[in-house]
Formats: C-alpha cells, structure tokens, sequence
C-alpha cells in the first residue's frame, strides 16, 4: 500500500456512475480516492441474489477484491416504505422488473421510472401522512485477499410523495421528500443530498474506520 492516505485508491465494486460519483465526492476531502470497477478488464457482473443489504454489499466487496486484488468498497442500499412492510427495500433497483416491456433488459433510466410508477402504484390507497419511508445504505470494504474487514450501515428518513419534483440525483430520488427541507432528493443540490444522504452518512462513519485500518496494514 502507498505511504499516505493521499495516496490510497480504492477499487468502488459499483458500476452505477451516479452511485460513483457521490462515493467519490464523500471520500476525496479524505485523500482517499476511487477507481470504478469498469477501469478494470474481467471482473465478472455480482449477482445481488442476498436477501439483506449486509449481504450484497459483503458479496460485492469480497468477490471484485478477489478478482482486483486491491481494496474494495462496495454499497447496497434501497429505499424501505414503512407502510408497504418495508418493500421495496434490498430489491430496490430491480422492483418493477416485471413491468419492462416483453421482460427486456433496458437502460437505467427508464428501469428508474418502471420503478417510480410501481412505487405510486403501490402508495395509491395510503395517506401522505403514513407514507414514510428511509433510504438505508450498507458500506462493506474488503481487503485485497476478498476478506471483508468493515462494515457500517446507516438510514436517511423522509416521505414520499406523489408527483415527482427536481432533476438532481437518481432512482427515488425525484419523490423523497426531506420534511425539514420541504424539498425531494432531486430538488436538493448534489451537495446537500451529500450532507443528509443515507451513503453520505454511511461514508462519514465508515472514513475514520477505514484511515486507521489502512494506516493499521502500513505499519
Ligand atoms: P444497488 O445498486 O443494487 O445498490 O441498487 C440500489 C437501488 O436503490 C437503486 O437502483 C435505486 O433504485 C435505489 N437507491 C439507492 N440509493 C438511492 C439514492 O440515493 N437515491 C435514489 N435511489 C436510490
């Protein structure tokens, strides 16, 4: 490992590029900084098939680190409705999966508002007032033999409402509302979502964690 935690760069088992540059933006002030797992050749797609956060992000981590062999930092996080049993939770990203048009594979965007639909669909006979709802976000990091070695997990609570509203962010984000800031995730700038957000305060836990472990392993 280089000398510094200037120095460090972490491999981000993540090829989602919203996803990526908010964890890069959360961890640069740090020094430690991220290369996607698309920079390098032959890491095999994980399959999330883990019923829990901790789970997919632990398989995540472990298997591009075995591949890479260098740190990894994997994520897996979801939006949780309170009054749906917590659904759509650890299958957040593929909830509407069953809406694509002929069961296609399509592109983010239009996976995200498959997704969008379904979730107001499903809201429909709720009152706003019972429509709370977190995003959680679990962080595992590996080292270069694919042994994980932290893990944090952390929420961000708000509701969700009806009509989209704003451009920031990705996924839900267009319908998470904020009480305190009367505004949705894709109303807010990039850089407050980075104050509040589930992986932003999954990140601020994880970063002192991770300096002293990477500092551990240098000496
Ligand atoms: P993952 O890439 O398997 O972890 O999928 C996470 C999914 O949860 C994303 O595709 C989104 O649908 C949702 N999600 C997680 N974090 C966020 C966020 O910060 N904003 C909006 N949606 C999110």
């Amino acid at each position: 490992m280089p000398e510094h935690p200037s120095d460090t760069t972490l491999v981000l088992a993540s090829r989602n590029p919203k996803k990526s540059r908010e964890i890069s933006a959360l961890l640069a002030p740090y020094g430690l900084k991220v290369v996607g797992v698309d920079q390098f050749a032959n890491v095999p797609e994980v399959d999330e098939d883990r019923d829990s956060f901790i789970g997919n992000a632990q398989k995540k981590a472990a298997e591009v680190a075995q591949v890479v062999r260098r740190w990894t930092i994997a994520e897996d996080s979801g939006l949780c409705v309170d009054a749906l049993n917590g659904a759509p939770g650890v299958y957040s990203a593929r909830y509407a999966h069953e809406d694509r048009p002929d069961g296609e594979s399509v592109d983010r965007q239009t996976q995200d508002s498959l997704n969008n639909a379904k979730l107001i669909r499903e809201l429909s006979d709720i009152p706003r007032d019972r429509r709370t709802a977190k995003y959680i976000c679990h962080v595992s990091v590996a080292d270069p033999e694919g042994v994980v070695r932290l893990d944090v997990e952390c929420a961000c609570r708000g509701m969700i409402i009806d009509e989209p509203r704003g451009e920031n962010g990705f996924g839900y984000d267009p319908y998470f509302s904020i009480p305190e800031y009367h505004r949705t995730f894709g109303e807010l700038s990039g850089l407050v979502k980075n104050c509040l957000s589930h992986r932003s305060r999954a990140m601020q836990r994880l970063i002192p964690q991770l300096v002293a472990l990477l500092a551990g392993e240098r000496r």
